[in-house]
């Protein structure tokens, strides 16, 4: 007996204009940002994804008001009565983003107690670089059972700190970034993520108040304000998302316009969409204020083999890199796949070898075999975009595709099952 799953069909006649979601891995950190904000602030559009959710509830258990108008996509929060500074182990379980509310919560309180996270398994997720940077900004980190103690210690000697990562961690760098924009002196973090999520916060830290400037290089310069007021901010279009229906088109040989999706967070995806043989058109829904607004993919029949080597942006994005090869599993020729980002993000590549998929792995590398056909089969999806990718996978393959682990699906995406049926795609849940 199958449980609650994604059914997906296949489908060859995908095509349409649509408009992605706000982006999730912006949204989480910036419903956690508004901590720093004492009273109301307003966020636009805003996904109704189950992470977005969760996000939701810890702030309402810190003691925040919370309205939630899913319709209009409009998210206000009031943060005036906070009154704990402690997540417990069930709420931060949830999600890996929870970790996000650490540096808030001490620039608020001057102290946190979280549990630690949970979140997609993709190998080790470490969170070395987020209790080390605030260790240099002053804070005391201790370890107690599943919890983490942090309190600011009052001592000038931590002003003007100078963070450097070894790696351009995104969590890391945001977490790190809201604690400086309310700490006194200037902190500098060297070697910073610069994804457009990461740029999303800049500019509503600032609209806040704060002074965060990016160097030349991945450089922040982060000059901490005693106060930040609340905010009416719009969350920036999910690239991610995006690239999906971009895929949903190359892998069906069909045509999909992305109406607000914005070309310059997507470069290498379009560069190698472009490699594969697809046709790929930007800023064709352009407007004085977004000239690279709008894509268009049109399939191609015939797509080739590319190389990918995920990496932080602007390089091809691990997120995209399941769902991108679900496309490369029927391309002309070999492909290589190469996962720098995390080290066990290739959980997809048995579902897909169970759809007739022809690909080996040696460590982080994957090679694929480009085959003439797909077939449906009963898959597991174990993290968010293998979840895109198998659904992406079953669009093109002969018979039906099964799906489950349906919480990964819902914890990413708001409603993505909905857009892809208005495309021409035959995918539906199953309760
Ligand atoms: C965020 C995104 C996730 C995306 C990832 C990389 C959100 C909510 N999630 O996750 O969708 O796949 O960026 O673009 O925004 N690392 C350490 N120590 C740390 C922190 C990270 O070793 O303290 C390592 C990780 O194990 C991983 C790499 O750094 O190998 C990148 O992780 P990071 O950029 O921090 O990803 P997240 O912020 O968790």
């Amino acid at each position: 007996m199958l449980g609650a799953h994604i059914l997906v069909k296949k489908s060859l006649e995908i095509h349409g204009s649509v408009e992605v979601a706000g982006a999730k891995n912006a949204v989480l950190v910036i419903i956690s940002s508004l901590i720093l904000a004492k009273g109301r602030s307003v966020l636009d559009n805003v996904p109704n994804s189950s992470d977005v959710n969760h996000m939701i509830m810890l702030l309402q258990d810190l003691g925040a008001y919370v309205e939630f108008n899913v319709e209009n996509k409009q998210l206000t929060v009031d943060t005036s009565n906070l009154n704990k500074f402690e997540v417990k182990p069930e709420i931060m379980n949830k999600m890996r983003a929870s970790i996000l509310v650490m540096g808030p919560l001490l620039a608020r309180f001057g102290k946190a107690k979280v549990a630690f996270p949970g979140g997609c398994v993709l190998g080790a997720r470490p969170i070395d670089y987020h209790l080390n940077g605030f260790k240099k900004m002053g804070i005391k980190i201790e370890e107690d059972g599943c919890y983490i103690n942090a309190e600011k210690i009052d001592s000038k000697e931590h002003l003007n700190s100078r963070i450097i990562f070894e790696y351009p961690s995104v969590g890391a760098t945001e977490n790190l970034m809201m604690l400086a924009a309310l700490t006194e002196g200037q902190t500098t973090i060297v070697n910073a993520a610069l994804e457009p999520e990461v740029l999303d916060l800049v500019d509503i830290l600032n609209k806040m108040g704060a002074d965060i400037k990016c160097g030349n290089g991945a450089f922040l310069y982060i000059n901490g304000v005693s106060e930040l007021k609340p905010v009416h901010h719009a969350i920036i279009p999910d690239r991610l998302e995006a690239g999906t229906f971009l895929l949903t088109a190359a892998i069906t040989g069909g045509c999909v316009t992305v109406t607000n999706a914005i070309a310059d967070h997507m470069d290498m995806f379009v560069e190698k969409m472009r490699e594969m043989g697809h046709k790929v058109e930007t800023g064709v829904c352009a407007d004085e204020n977004n000239p690279t607004r709008g894509i268009r993919l049109t399939g191609t029949r015939l797509p080739q083999g590319v190389k990918i080597k995920t990496g932080p942006y602007p390089a091809f994005p691990t997120d995209l890199q399941a769902p991108t090869m679900a496309a490369l599993c029927l391309a002309n020729g070999t492909s290589l796949v190469e996962e720098t980002v995390f080290e066990n993000r290739f959980m997809h590549v048995q579902e897909l070898q169970k759809m007739g998929a022809q690909i080996s792995l040696a460590g982080n590398q994957a090679l694929i075999r480009g085959v003439e056909n797909l077939y449906g089969n009963n898959l597991i999806a174990t993290d968010i975009r293998a979840s895109c990718a198998l659904v992406l996978a079953g669009l093109a393959a002969d018979g039906q595709t099964h799906v489950s682990g349906l919480h990964h699906w819902r914890r990413g995406y708001d409603q993505l099952e909905i857009k892809i049926q208005a495309l021409g795609g035959q995918v539906e849940i199953n309760e």
